[in-house]
């Protein structure tokens, strides 16, 4: 490691929780302690700033054991955009970008590791620009963070959804029904077509490829014929219909995002009309996001934090850590913030799929 002119940096994290953001914490705590750098834990991401209540100094003892668990020991809030916020504290009522920039200096920080989704690295990045140096680690069961080949989160979640296709495959077979499983993956098909390749599905539907019913149900009864008399479906909640939309639970509002959800049972409730086959539908939903990280979910996260740290002494600020196998390397925030990575139609494992004779609905 090189000499720093560091002493304290700060952490946090920022958006949904995913399974390794507690690694990310440990590695961060442990390597800059090794570094000589003192580290504040800023509770509830950018709010750790806000209100002196919500920080706390992290030594290595205050992470021993964190590495397997799930969630965030510094909590997490999914807010709306902070630079039109206004905040109202026992001493006053503050623009709460200001009060940000304000407190980073008067806290004595020297940089920050910002761990987050595209909202929280958006956000990050804004803050960058206004002057905090900081690196991003990005964070997402939905792996849609554009610039990283993947993020932790994904396998855990993507073992999960496996585990839970694997589980209706036995009772869809005992009573010759469609199942259909609803994943999460805001507007990417990852965690679907991932588990639904690893599950061994039949139908996988996914937003990059809007379906058709008609040919789901085509599928589930040329699967009928040749004797397999039951099906799996899975949905990814942000898969639409062709020429139809969404199903969501809730629109946006107040700089919050639309919540997706009901993409199963609009599914289940056609479908049935369409097959005449009975049709039962389950949605995962959070328990995607819980329990414990899987090992590769731990290793990468472990990298990550361990990285950030690493660009921080080195003094590449405005960088977000990435996954480019076999490396971890630094990309401009810049080149990341506001765009999506989705499932390319090409890539090669629609393609397999395809070729093993999966339905995509189209
Ligand atoms: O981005 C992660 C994610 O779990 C999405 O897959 C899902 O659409 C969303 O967050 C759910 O958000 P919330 O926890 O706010 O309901």
């Amino acid at each position: 490691m090189p000499t720093s002119s560091l002493a304290k940096i700060g952490v946090l994290t920022g958006g949904g929780d995913a399974p390794g953001l507690n690694a990310v914490i440990r590695a961060v705590v442990k390597t800059a302690t090794n570094a000589g750098i003192s580290v504040l834990g800023l509770e509830d991401s950018f709010d750790g700033l806000i209100y002196p209540e919500k920080s706390r100094l992290l030594t290595p003892r205050d992470v021993t054991g964190i590495l397997r668990l799930g969630g965030t020991i510094l909590g997490t809030v999914n807010r709306g955009d902070p630079f039109a916020e206004q905040i109202v504290t026992p001493i006053g009522t503050f623009d709460y970008a200001d009060r940000v920039m304000e407190m980073f200096q008067k806290m004595g920080l020297d940089a920050l590791v910002c761990i987050g989704g595209d909202g929280t690295l958006a956000i990050s990045y804004e803050f960058y620009k206004k002057g905090i140096p900081l690196v991003g680690v990005p964070k997402t069961i939905d792996n849609d963070i554009y610039g990283t080949t993947s993020c932790f989160g994904f396998d855990t979640a993507v073992s999960f959804a496996t585990d839970a296709i694997d589980r209706l495959h036995t009772t869809a077979e005992a009573h010759r029904r469609i199942m259909i499983v609803e994943v999460m993956g805001r507007n990417a098909g990852w965690i679907a077509l991932h588990a639904g390749v690893a599950g061994g599905a039949d139908v996988i539907l996914i937003p990059e490829i809007p379906y058709d019913l008609a040919k789901v149900s085509e599928c589930v009864r040329r699967r009928d014929e040749k004797g397999a008399r039951f099906s799996i479906v899975v949905v990814a909640e942000g898969a639409r219909p062709k020429g139809g939309s969404v199903s969501l639970i809730e629109a946006a509002h107040d700089g919050h995002v639309e919540r997706l959800g009901g993409a199963a049972m609009a599914c289940a409730t056609a479908l049935e009309k369409l097959t005449g086959k009975e049709t039962r539908y389950v949605v995962l939903g959070h328990l995607q996001r819980g329990g414990v990280p899987t090992a590769f979910d731990r290793t990468l996260a472990t990298r990550f934090g361990g990285k950030a740290v690493e660009l921080l002494l080195k003094g590449q600020f405005g960088k977000m850590v990435a996954n480019h196998p076999p490396d971890i390397v630094p990309v401009p925030l810049g080149e990341v913030v506001g765009r999506q990575k989705l499932v390319p139609l090409d890539y090669d494992l629609v393609l397999t799929a395809r070729a093993l004779g999966v339905s995509f609905g189209d």
